[in-house]
This record gives structure tokens, sequence and C-alpha cells, in this order.
């Protein structure tokens, strides 16, 4: 889920609207009230639709968005300040639309450019030692390939390799403390962060080098790993190790798999299993989900057999949440997953590893056995039933009683209604008990609606996800993204249009205010003259947009219809959206009419004027759908 998605299902429309002033009052099931934005307060003309989290005005406005644009309308900011404020309110961080400066991009490309040079002199290191090499042959089982693939390297023992090489080579000590590659010792001075340790360069999903994992070499050496500290350009709750590699790969199986270790990324890797990826001993962090998200909602979590992983997921049930974070510890989180899941809207799996077994141990003793393993992976529900009942009695009424104390507040945070049906079901099933009875076990807290603090992730997900499961949202969405990449189609779209005698392609066709400033870009840069309107569109893209605009691309990478098609295709959608817009504007309107009359119906006549309007419109989609429906046959 984008940060504009997620601060939307973190905001509700109706606290928003009604802290500007509007008195809003029920009108079937939405709330109508004064619109603020023109001058008149005999005509409740202004609609909030608290499901899609949109609101329109029907009087002089006729006009209408989501939370963005009334923002934006109400306060006379742009769009980037009113993400802010909405980010700042709904306790999102929009780190996602902070590019680098060209000056933070000169001194951080400068620290790359030093950790590159770092990579080819532990591999020089590595390659010299023949004791290192074999270790990762022969207990490895790594090809030579794979080293250099993996731009393995070897920090020699000593303190200051690595200053006296680079400060040879004209770098600044601090550049070396900046990179995070010198410890500053407490009486002054600097020594090597890494000495004596297997050297594995951790790199951003787009190759850039960001840091080093380093992995002991003699057993009695503390800790087994050392990262890179967190510097400005590793920051290991964004990065995910492997990712430049396995983007591509995971797009073509549409589906990621997360392992624990460095080391069992390559190995999978070497095994031709190459949509693999591994957090960097830390918890797994929503951006990282995030990351993974662009390339697909398939997700698998492969647990490593020790109790930590086992057990790992259970953590939040029992045991303190600010342990998660801890350094060193990969904490799969129960709650955290599935709260993320229902709002990345992913679908996210768990494979245990048998006998004891690392994933790099399993490939090593069949490969098929990895294959089978991800694909027998189980829904994070599942996987947590049949680990708490595993070895318990299921007779024994207390225990039934604490599994069901355990898994149904899981339940409960899954986003669609239908899948915590059929894991209550489920869960029942399990525990033999009438599916009536295990509810009544469940306590239920009140549901207290309040206004959230800032800096506070305000109220539970699953009561606004509805926002981000919108339908017209991906239809939206999937349209922009095939006009991003295919700009043209455009003029095309709007001749059809015309041809059906409905107005061209604009701003209003489109419900949210992202979406909406995208459209105007594009539509603006089209009427320019450039050889590459693609490229052009791109390059006027505002900075607020940039995570919208990647999503997008990211999406429509694989657009496999012929131009015809896409055009036939996109125009029976964008008919689509049009006709479902105007069926809930009449929809609406029949409410506020019926409310006009008992009031004794002064202003009626406004509201059966903008009722007129939306049947012809109506009227004329559903003329233009049957022409392209019989065109279409
Ligand atoms: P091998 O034991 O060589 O197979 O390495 P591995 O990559 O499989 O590591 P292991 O299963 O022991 O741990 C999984 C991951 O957890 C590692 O890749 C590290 O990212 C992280 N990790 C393990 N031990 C430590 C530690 O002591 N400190 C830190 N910071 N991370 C650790
Ligand atoms: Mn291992």
């Amino acid at each position: 889920m984008s940060t504009i998605d997620e601060i939307k299902a973190k905001i509700d429309i109706v606290d928003l609207v009604s802290e500007a002033g509007v008195k809003l009052r029920k009108a079937g099931r939405n709330q109508t009230g004064f619109c603020p934005f023109h001058d008149n307060k005999h005509t409740p003309a202004f609609v909030v639709w608290p499901e899609s989290g949109t609101w329109r005005c029907f009087g002089a406005c006729n006009e209408g968005g989501d939370i963005f644009k009334f923002v934006m309308k109400r306060e006379g900011i742009d769009f980037k300040e009113a993400l802010q404020k909405l980010a700042l309110r709904a306790g999102v961080e929009v780190q996602q639309i902070q590019r680098e400066t060209p000056q933070q991009r000169e001194a951080y490309d400068h620290l790359r450019v030093l950790l590159e040079d770092a990579v080819v002199y532990y591999r020089s290191h590595l390659f010299a030692n023949n004791e290192i090499l074999n270790y990762l042959h022969e207990k490895r089982g790594l090809t030579d390939a794979t080293i250099e693939t993996f731009g393995l390297g070897y920090a020699p023992q000593g303190y200051d390799n690595l200053i006296r090489h680079f400060t040879s080579k004209g770098y600044m000590p601090q550049d070396l403390v900046d990179a995070g590659m010198l410890s500053e010792r407490e009486s002054g001075g600097y020594y090597d962060r890494f000495r004596n340790r297997i050297m594995i360069p951790i790199r951003d999903e787009n190759g850039k080098m960001a840091g080093f994992g380093a992995r002991i070499v003699d057993p009695d050496d503390i800790p087994k790993f050392l990262n890179s500290p967190e510097t400005a350009i590793f920051t290991k709750g964004h990065l995910l190790y492997g990712l430049d590699r396995a983007r591509k790969p995971i797009r073509a199986a549409d589906q990621a798999v997360i392992v624990e270790g460095y080391l069992d990324v390559i190995a999978l890797h070497q095994a031709g299993y190459e949509n693999v990826v591994s957090p960097m001993g830390t918890a797994l962090t929503e951006d990282q989900l995030r990351l993974l998200k662009r390339s697909t909602r398939r997700i698998v979590l492969a647990l490593d057999p020790d109790v930590a992983g086992q057990k790992a997921v259970l953590r939040g049930l029992e045991a303190a949440r600010s342990a998660m974070d801890k350094e060193g510890e990969l904490a799969f989180d129960a709650h955290g997953l599935l709260r993320n899941e229902a709002r990345l809207q992913a679908d996210l799996r768990v494979a245990t590893m048998p006998d004891d077994l690392d994933p790099d141990e399993i490939v090593a003793r069949n490969k098929e056995e990895w294959a089978t393993l991800i694909a027998n992976a189980k829904p994070i529900i599942t996987h947590v039933m049949e680990t708490v009942s595993a070895g318990q009695d299921l007779n024994d009424p207390k225990i039934k009683n604490q599994i069901a104390a355990q898994v149904l507040p899981l339940i409960d945070d899954m986003g669609s209604p239908l899948e915590r049906d059929t894991y209550r079901q489920a869960l029942a099933r399990m525990l033999r008990v009438d599916e009536r009875s295990l509810m009544a076990a469940q306590p239920k807290g009140p549901v207290v609606r309040r206004k959230p603090r800032v800096g506070e992730s305000s109220r539970r997900v699953e009561s606004s996800t509805v926002v981000a499961a919108n339908p017209r949202k991906n239809i939206e969405f999937y349209c922009l993204g095939v006009l991003l990449r295919k700009p043209e189609l455009l003029y095309r779209l709007d001749r059809r249009l015309e041809e059906f005698g409905l107005s061209p392609l604009a701003v209003e066709d489109f419900e949210y205010t992202d979406h909406q400033l995208m459209f105007d870009v594009l539509r603006q840069a089209m009427g320019q003259d450039e050889k590459d309107h693609g490229l052009y569109v791109l390059s006027q893209m505002p900075e607020a947009l940039s995570a919208l605009t990647n999503e997008l691309l990211a999406q429509t990478e694989k657009l496999d219809m012929l131009d015809d098609k896409l055009l036939e295709d996109l125009l029976g959608r964008f008919l689509d959206l049009r006709r479902s817009h105007a069926m809930t504007n009449v929809t609406q309107l029949k409410f506020m009419q019926d409310d006009e009359q008992e009031q004794g119906g002064e202003n009626i006549k406004i509201y059966i004027e903008q009722t007129m309007r939306f049947t012809r419109l109506l009227n004329g989609l559903d003329q233009a759908k049957l022409k392209l429906s019989k065109r279409q046959a």
C-alpha cells in the first residue's frame, strides 16, 4: 500500500470534514451538509461517502474528491503540503516522497563509490586466501561464479588495513566513518570495523552499494554477523538483501520468498531460485514488505527450523513487543504480519523447514524439495493454528479455550470478512466446538471512536480497509498505469469518446486526488510538442507523485495486449467508471431529494436538475457501452 493509501486508511473523512466546521447529518448510507467551499447555507448539497473516503458538492462547486482534495481546497495548499499535513495527522512517515537533494546525492554517491572500492578490496583478499575460499567452496557449496556474482570478499585480520589502503588512495577517515567502515576509539582515532570476516556486500533494490554484512570465520568470534552501522545510505529497515538480483525473478514468478540468512539467499540463487531475499537480522518491516509489494502481492516467509524461527511468528502472542526490533533477532510477529497483509492487500504465507535444516541445507540435499516446501506454504493463521495446537490435547476444554484466546484476536486482524468467517469455521472445526460458542468465548472490547493523536497510528485498520479495497481505485490505478506507459492512447480514447457523443477524458473521471493530479500532468504534457511523450510525462511528474509513478510503472511492466485491444479495454473501463460515478450520484441525490421533501421541499430544484443531468449521462453511457460491445462482437 502506498503512503497515500495508508494515510487515507487512517484518516476518517467524516472526522476531517466535521472538524472543518461542516455539520453533517445522515442521508442514506452517507452524510450531507452545507458545502464549505461555496456560499449557500440553504441547500445541503455537500455529500460525504465514508466508505470510499470521498466527498462531492452537488451545488455551485459541482466538484468532489478525497481527503487530500478537501484539505487542499480548504486551506489553499498544494498536494505536497496536504500530503505532509495529513501524514502527520495519520502518523505516517512520508519518506518515500523525500528524494535526495542534489547535494545529498553527490555526498551519497561519494560514499557508494567508496563502498564499491571496498568490495574490490575485500574480494582481492578473498582470492588470496585459500582457507576462506575453501570454506566457501567445500562447506558452503558456493561456486566461483556465485562468489563473483554476489561480490563476496574477506576482511583481513588487523585493525588498520582498510584505513591505510583508503587513506593512501586519497579518502579522508571521515569518509570511511560515514560509509560505516571504521569505528572510533574512545581514546580518539579509528580502527577497521570489519576484521577477519567474510564480507557480503549489501545493495539497494537498484544495485547501488549500501553497506556490508560480515560473517565470522573463527567460530569463537562474536557476534556471528556484524553489519554496517546505520548510515545515510544503509537503513536496514528499508533494504532487503538480494532484492537487486531478485526483483525480476520475483515478477516473473509473481512470488517473493523471504528467508532469514544472507547465505541462504546466495545458496538459493545459485540453485536457480532467484526470487529470494532476506532482511538483515532484524524484524521484517512494513517498508520491506512494501518494497516487495511493488513486484508481487504473493509473499512467502520461509522460517528457519530453530525454536526462534518457529516460535517467532507467535511472538506477538506471548512476549513483549519491545523485543521485536532487537538486533540479531528476526521476529515474524503474527499480529503485525496480518495487519500488514490486510493493509498491503498482500498474500502472506509461511513455509517451515523440516529436519532442522536451513534453506541452504535443503537445496543442497535436494533442489526440488525447496519448490515443494514453498508451494506448500500456509496462510499465517493456518500456520499459527497448527503451531499452537501441536502436541496439545485438543479434547481438554481448558486447552481449547487457551487456543481460541490466542487465535481469535488474530483472525480479527484479517482484512476480509470472508476470510475471517472461513478461519473462524476452521478454528471451530479444529477445536471441535460449535462456531457460536467460539464467538461467545471471545471477550469483546467496546469499539471506541476517538480522534487519533498526532504520531499515533489511529483507528484499527480493519474498520477502514474499505477505502483501500475500493475496486474503483484499482481500476483508476490500472487505467492510469496504461496511460503512463502509452500516453498516445489518450488521444485515441478522446476520439472514441467523442464518437459516442461523450466528453473527452478529464480530471473528473478520477476520484482520487493523486490520480487526478497525475492525469492532469499527463494531459498537460500531451499538449506539448515533444518527441517522446512518455519520457516527457515522467519528467513533468511532481516529486510528491514519484512513489505512485513507480508503482504504476511496475504494475504495467508487462502489458501483453496490442494497442488496439488496450484501447478498447480502457474505453470500456472508463465508461464503467463514469457509469458507476453517475449511479452513485443518482442514488445519493434520491436520498437528498426525499429528505428535502420532508423538510418542505424548498431546494428540491437543484437536486432534480442534478439528477436529470446524471440520468442523461447514464443513458449516453449505456448506449456507448452497447455500441462498444457490438463492435467487439
Ligand atoms: P550460516 O550460519 O553461516 O548458515 O549463516 P546464516 O546466514 O544462515 O545465518 P543464521 O541462520 O545464523 O542467521 C540468519 C540471519 O540472522 C543472518 O544472515 C544475519 O542476518 C542474522 N544474524 C544471525 N546472527 C546474528 C548476529 O549475531 N548479529 C546480527 N546483527 N545478525 C545476526
Ligand atoms: Mn544458515
